[in-house]
């Protein structure tokens, strides 16, 4: 078995990586060294046997005996490590679930159920670099993946609704922290049916405006909602919305100047609201033939065994379209298609998918067991 160094198996991409690879039982391909930032030489994780003791995530000697490395580190990690081990000539698999490396033209986007053929001449043609996408624009591709694969799309916008855990555990913490500043702030007035509702949305109001923790989004999402995220990128768009496009493109292998693929248009704005883990969004899609919306459904729920396709109406769209129904599952629910009044090809779509797993950890293991299973 090949020996593959585990780095940020600790955080919370990390541990919801580990958790699917003992589900899926990855670590019988694997012989795992596991490496700290912070406790070299502590006890390495119970849960691969034989792992013996954790090694110094910054040892460059240590990395670079290791034919497969895997990070859920975080960028900062990657910018540090990554440069200076290529530097030294290792010439070893980097699997890596941060955004750092994804769009240099040497690394591919892994998202094998839409683009193991690029995957698969990467690695036929030396490709050493595989980055997980960004998990908006993963989650819209695993849903949506039968029209985009068969270049049905010719342009979308994506308005997005994402979940606190895009920012991290400590954005999920705060955000419950709000939820419950502001219940605790109204408890006695909702205890008594006869409390005046506009006296209640005031005392919230006033503690959202000035009485809640809001040290990590900045500003309360709780009864909220934050429509920018990542960094401001000068233009009028958000890296997050910049991701929709070139990443769409590069996973697809349809960037500018591929042959006979066509470029696919896609922008939208990326709004942060107060879901736990899982990442929605609303699609408009102008696609290149009039498909009727049977055809449509038909080639999403036959692209993968993930896409679930939700009936068009409110009980299946209320029930099995929201992020409490797809959290904690693989499963890519993908609803609400339906021919929109600007014309026959243009179409509406609902997707939400969980944000740690297609989103984040699903795409690295697979990755992963492509090179070792
Ligand atoms: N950038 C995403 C978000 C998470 O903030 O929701 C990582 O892909």
């Amino acid at each position: 078995n090949p020996s593959v160094g585990l780095v940020g198996w600790r955080g919370m991409v990390g541990s919801v990586l580990m958790q699917r690879m003992q589900d899926e039982n990855d670590f019988a391909n694997i012989n795992p060294v596991f490496f700290s930032t912070s406790n070299a030489g502590g006890a390495a994780p119970s849960f691969a046997d034989g792992a013996g003791k954790l090694e110094d995530a910054f040892d460059i000697e240590t990395l670079a005996k290791l034919p497969i490395i895997v990070t859920a580190q975080g960028g900062d990690y990657t910018k540090q490590v990554h440069g200076e081990l290529r530097n030294r000539g290792w010439d070893g698999l980097w699997i890596d679930a941060a955004s750092t490396l994804r769009m240099n033209d040497d690394s591919i986007i892994v998202l094998d159920p839409i683009n193991r053929d690029v995957i698969d001449a990467g690695l036929s043609g030396g490709v050493k670099d595989f980055i997980g996408g960004n998990c908006t624009v993963s989650c819209m591709l695993m849903g949506l993946g039968g029209l985009f694969k068969n270049n049905l799309v010719e342009w979308g916008t994506s308005m997005t609704y994402q979940a606190a855990s895009g920012g991290g555990a400590r954005h999920m913490r705060e955000l419950l922290n709000q939820f419950g500043t502001l219940n605790n702030e109204v408890s006695s007035e909702l205890d008594d049916p006869a409390s005046a509702i506009l006296e209640i949305d005031h005392k919230v109001l006033a503690a959202q405006r000035t009485g809640v923790d809001a040290t990590q989004f900045g500003v309360p999402l709780a009864g909220s909602l934050i429509p920018w995220i990542d960094a401001d990128l000068g233009n009028g768009q958000s890296k997050e919305e910049w991701k929709a496009g070139v990443e769409t493109n590069k996973i697809l292998g349809t960037g500018n100047g591929t042959a006979g693929k066509d470029h696919i248009a896609m922008d939208g704005l990326c709004i942060r609201i107060g879901a736990m883990r899982s990442h929605s969004q609303a699609l408009t899609l102008k696609l290149r033939e009039d498909l009727s919306v049977t055809e449509i459904e038909n080639l999403l729920a036959k692209d993968n065994e993930w896409a679930k396709v939700v009936p068009n109406t409110k009980e299946a769209s209320m029930a099995d379209l929201t992020p409490v129904a797809a959290s904690g599952t693989l499963d890519i629910p993908v609803g609400r298609i339906r021919k929109l009044e600007m014309g026959p090809e243009y179409i509406s779509a609902f997707t939400v998918g969980d944000q740690l797993l297609w989103g984040a950890a699903e795409p690295l293991r697979r990755m992963l067991n492509i090179v070792t299973g």
